[in-house]
């Protein structure tokens, strides 16, 4: 490809959505350390906004409404762009990456690793490098092990590392849910594996056999086919049972969701510290939030009402 012949958009605007966890399930360790997990991720309407423009001095440089995320070589968008420039092979091309904050940080909401994916899907784009979805995926699992799932979003089944992606047929759910997050705790990832691994290690299966099992049970579980149509989810996260003991940002949250009229489940999302609670339709979560968003206030949470959302990565003009 010859870089100088690129004709390129002035702007591009690429949504990244959250994600919640109806099922994470810990199965045992990997070779490389990581977790061996079953998962079912579902994607939210709270969204980040990147607006990609054109720079042309080959730099990549990010600047955000958030004065508190690092905008440096650290940030997981900025990884993003470095890495598919890199596969493009075309050394002069630049981007300025504009991130607007919507999903809080560090609450197990994926923001990070959706606006990692937002980067490779909307440079793809911009830089017109005609990538794959599947060349995309494999370099969103370099990133993270919840970027590639992030890239198509909905709701789908998660296996490995959570990069193995298994998408659903899903009856399209109208449930609505009410988030909450104490502004000013969040939880480590990597800190909530390792204590899960220490208490419930001794229990780990450890052979593909018993892995496929498990993944067999969880593609089989009706509740899936009929999300939002009948009972809610039997909601369920293993990080969930070592982070809420140690954490009472995360036990006042969910006895604050569980407080709210009409909510059908609540549960911690990822490694925390968000948590959710399930409701039959978005104007129910709204009501009940509405009606006790000064007792939350009180608390020093913050909450926010949102629908259960059928895509990923979204590209607008
Ligand atoms: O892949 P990601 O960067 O999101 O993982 C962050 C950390 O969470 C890893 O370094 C690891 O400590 C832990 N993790 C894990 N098993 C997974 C995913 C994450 O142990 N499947």
């Amino acid at each position: 490809m010859n870089s100088t012949s690129l004709s390129l958009d002035s702007s591009l605007t690429v949504f990244a959505s959250a994600k919640i966890n109806l099922h994470l399930e810990v199965l045992g360790l990997r070779k490389d350390g990581f977790h061996e997990l079953a998962m079912v991720m579902q994607s939210i309407d709270l969204e980040d906004q990147i607006e990609i423009s054109e720079v042309n001095n080959g730099q990549i440089k990010l600047v955000c409404n958030d004065k508190d995320l690092s905008v440096g070589d650290d940030n997981l968008i900025v990884k993003a762009a470095k890495l598919i420039k890199r596969r493009s092979g075309l050394e002069n091309l630049g981007a300025l990456i504009h991130l607007t904050k919507n999903i809080p940080i560090g609450a197990g909401l994926a923001g990070g690793s959706s606006d990692a994916a937002a980067a490779l899907v909307g440079l793809n784009k911009f830089w017109k490098l005609k990538f794959s979805e599947g060349q995309l995926e494999e370099m969103a699992s370099d990133l993270g092990s919840d970027v590639p799932f992030c890239i198509s979003g909905g709701t789908q089944l998660c296996f490995g590392r959570g990069e193995r992606l298994e998408p659903i047929n899903v009856s399209s759910s109208k449930m609505g849910l009410v988030l909450i997050k104490d502004p000013s705790v969040s939880v480590s990832t990597p800190w909530a594996y390792a204590r899960y691994r220490e208490i419930n290690g001794k229990n780990y299966l450890s052979n593909e056999v018993d892995f496929e099992k498990k993944r067999k049970q969880l593609r089989e579980v009706s509740w899936l086919r009929e999300l939002g149509k009948y009972d809610p989810p039997p909601l369920m996260n293993d990080l969930q049972t070592v982070v809420q003991p140690v954490t009472p940002a995360v036990e006042q949250a969910l006895s604050f969701l569980v407080s709210l009229n009409g909510n059908l489940a609540v549960a911690m999302s990822g490694s925390g510290s968000g948590c959710f609670g399930l409701f039959p339709d978005f104007d129910s979560a709204k009501e009940a939030f509405d009606s006790n968003r000064k007792g939350l206030q009180k608390c020093g949470l913050q909450g926010w009402c949102c629908r259960l959302s059928s895509k990923g990565i979204r590209l607008s003009k």
